[in-house]
């Protein structure tokens, strides 16, 4: 029986991509292109660091990530545009579904689990809808070891003081549903951009297009 909904944050319940608008009042034409280069090149900075156990909190990588972004499309980055950019992050946009689905499932532990330092999440979720809805926050940064690798998992876990098979592990992000599902989390992918599934031996218990379903995972009580 699954008795907490876990949540990854960014891509799952925010678009990290609505940093776009932002980007383009800066940079304009070019919002859209750095946005994507930015969300690439961080996820790459902390599957990198991870690896070669370099590790750096996701504020961090995030702001490195922002300056390659704005190399790679030729724009200059001032100190004043990185800290509004920076701050932009702090009030990505929730998706669409996102807000009724969590007050339709008030009654269950809701649980946001992300690799987004405290410094970052926790401002997010504080400034966002769904606030009220969010039991706990758990973040990669409290063992500085980032999601997908099994510590990260096994510290949410931890925290929640569950059996792996009690908990339900949702992401928009292939690597983490992956990852989540490998260390023994009941596991649905939020799968936003339509992407192909993967060529892994290692695949979700559930697909869904966005949050609207997974009221079928909850057993009314
Ligand atoms: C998260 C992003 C990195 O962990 O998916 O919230």
């Amino acid at each position: 029986m699954i008795k907490a909904l876990v949540f990854d944050a960014y891509g799952t319940l925010f678009d990290v991509h609505s940093v776009g608008k932002e980007c383009n009042k800066i940079f304009p034409t070019k919002g859209d292109a750095i946005s994507q280069s930015w969300r690439k090149k961080q996820l790459e900075y902390f599957f990198l660091r991870q690896l070669i156990q370099r590790y750096k909190p996701f504020n961090e990588i995030t702001k490195d990530a922002l300056h390659y972004a704005c190399k790679e499309n030729g724009v200059e980055l001032s100190n004043e545009d990185e800290e509004h950019l920076m701050e932009a992050y702090l009030k990505l946009d929730l998706f669409e579904e996102v807000e009724a689905v969590l007050d339709q499932l008030s009654n269950k532990k809701l649980v946001v689990f992300s690799n987004g330092s405290k410094n970052m999440i926790d401002p997010l979720i504080e400034q966002s809808s769904i606030r009220s809805s969010i039991d706990l926050v758990i973040s990669a940064d409290e063992i500085k070891q980032y999601k997908p690798t099994p510590a990260a998992y096994n510290h949410a876990q931890e925290q929640l003081n569950l059996k792996r098979e009690e908990i339900l592990f949702m992401s928009s992000n292939p690597w983490d549903i992956t990852g989540a599902k490998s260390f023994g989390f009941r596991t649905a992918w939020i799968n936003r951009k339509e992407l192909v599934s993967e060529e892994l031996d290692i695949q979700p218990d559930a697909i869904y297009g966005d949050l609207s379903e997974i009221s079928e995972w909850v057993e009314e009580t």
